[in-house]
């Protein structure tokens, strides 16, 4: 199973900006790449053709979605189709990000819908996770945890291929604070993670990648990655530039 390094760019770069990035991402991962990691972008809706542009036929790079809206196509202003992200060259997509969740007021039902939407129109789907500052601080980890997972996975058949489906660990208080777990809050909670996904699909849990964020940089990557159950990384501002992104992925 190759480690996911996946750089989510949320609302940042415009589209020569993203292209730019991109293009020197691969340029400072030619012949350098681990052959047991994976590249993931997830810029903006709009840099999607530039970044594919910039990454086509690059192995071991791919790109995804930052969301989508869970239905073929219809009257949903402003939103866009899983059918939109596979065309532009999307093979994963990101749901239940904590910006979503509590921005933007998603609910773990609604994001339970993507899950199995996305995973019905092949796009590798990546649940995001993860407990705030308070939840933790009141013991409410497992619970929280538990709660978006049962919910963000109900739909999914117990059959789906475990390589295309991915929980994205990413403690609240965490993301963009500066603040990142300790070994010990990561190895708890990717067990716990690893120990849902079990009970739910058995043996085939294995092979579903976990991936932590929250200010992963190029100085904790390392540590971050060796602990067991850490499968990749979802990265947000460190992956923005095209240095400090490649020395994570090469952490
Ligand atoms: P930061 O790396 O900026 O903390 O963001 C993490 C994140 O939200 C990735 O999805």
């Amino acid at each position: 199973m190759k480690k996911l390094m996946a750089a989510n760019w949320k609302m940042y770069k415009l589209h020569s900006e993203a292209r730019d990035t991109a293009e020197a991402l691969v340029k400072a991962m030619k012949g350098v790449l681990p052959e047991d990691r994976e590249v993931l972008i997830v810029p903006p809706f709009t840099a999607l053709r530039s970044v594919r542009k910039a990454i086509k036929k690059v192995p071991g790079f791919a790109l995804g979605g930052q969301n989508f809206f869970p239905s073929m196509q219809g009257a949903f202003t402003g939103e866009i189709a899983p059918d939109m992200l596979t065309d532009m060259g999307c093979t994963y997509a990101l749901a239940g990000h904590s910006e979503r969740r509590h921005i933007l007021g998603e609910s773990d039902e609604f994001v339970g819908k993507k899950v199995v939407c996305g995973l019905e129109r092949g796009l590798g789907m990546i649940l995001c996770v993860g407990e705030t500052i308070d939840e933790r601080k009141e013991g409410r980890l497992d619970e929280v945890v538990r709660r978006q997972m049962e919910l963000g996975l109900a739909e999914v058949p117990l059959d789906v291929a475990p390589e295309r489906l991915t929980v994205a660990y990413e403690p609240v208080w965490a993301i963009g604070t500066g603040l990142t777990a300790g070994p010990k809050e990561i190895l708890a909670a990717h067990a716990l993670v690893r120990s849902i996904l079990l009970e739910k699909f058995g043996q085939a849990a294995q092979q579903m990648r976990i991936l932590y964020g929250g200010s992963v940089k190029p100085e904790n990557a390392s540590e971050i990655l060796l602990l067991d159950n850490v499968d990749g990384v979802l990265v947000g501002g460190s992956s923005l530039s095209a240095d400090s992104f490649s020395k994570i992925v090469t952490a």
